[in-house]
């Protein structure tokens, strides 16, 4: 089986999977927190080298004040519950997305376990909070224009956006049936091959995970060549 060097998950549906128990929309949110848990540990067994998840996005804001502040607290009491497990399990966290409108004490936990987890790792986990594929974009022309770069070429421009030297994600998945990007890594994601399933993201599992990394190793990848016959 060829197994994906980088797989970046868009995970939706948190919120019917738990109306559709007669829970509250947060219920489904802290259901997907510990998939997510999971389905890292399972990247790592694979020997995936990159798993990017996008937890936030910069429209998200736009949801009721309610869900969103429940979804920041969810987020910092992992982040700190969490901090000696992913030490153990070898994981890189890494934080991509605007870091100017969320709080100061979540900025710094962030900040603070990018650092603790630098050292020594067996997977890079990007979380993608406060993320927008074209605010990433924006971000780094903008940069470019203040460091006065009259020309850039794509290794230039790729290295200025969040996800810098992390090579392009090979397989992209997105739960709960919904067949959109919703912003997330407009540039990095030019060739990358996608993956569809119609089950919520608190109901994805390892043996899903694999069935979309068997699908991708049947891909054939063709980045605008003729393969030959
Ligand atoms: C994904 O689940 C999690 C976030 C966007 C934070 P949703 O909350 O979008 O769930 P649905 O799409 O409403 O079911
Ligand atoms: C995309 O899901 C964002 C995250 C998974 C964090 P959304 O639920 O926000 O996307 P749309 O609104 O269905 O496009
Ligand atoms: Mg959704």
């Amino acid at each position: 089986m060829k197994v994906p060097r980088h797989i970046a998950i868009i995970m939706d549906g948190n919120g019917r999977w738990a109306r559709r128990q007669d829970m509250p929309r947060i219920m489904g949110h802290y259901r997907g927190a510990e998939v997510a848990e999971d389905i890292t540990k399972a990247c790592i067994d694979l020997g995936v080298e990159y798993l990017t998840l996008f937890a936030f996005s910069t429209e998200n804001w736009n949801r009721p004040k309610e869900e969103v502040r429940l979804l920041f607290d969810l987020l910092r009491k992992y982040l700190t519950d969490k901090r000696e497990e992913l030490l153990e399990l070898g994981v890189r966290l890494k934080f991509i997305g605007r870091r100017d409108r969320i709080g100061r004490d979540l900025r710094y936990l962030m900040e603070e376990l990018e650092r603790e987890t630098s050292v020594s790792y067996r997977i890079t986990v990007t979380l993608a909070v406060d993320y927008g594929g074209r605010d990433d974009i924006l971000r780094a022309v903008n940069k470019l224009v203040r460091l006065k770069f009259d020309h850039v070429d794509e290794s230039t421009f790729s290295h200025f956006l969040d996800l810098g030297d992390i090579p392009d994600p090979d397989l992209l998945i997105r739960t709960a049936g919904e067949k959109r990007i919703s912003n997330f890594l407009l540039w990095n994601l030019a060739y990358t091959e996608l993956y569809f399933t119609d089950l919520c993201w608190p109901e994805f599992t390892r043996d899903e995970l694999l069935r979309a990394v068997e699908d991708f190793s049947g891909r054939k990848r063709k980045f605008g060549r003729v393969l030959d016959e």
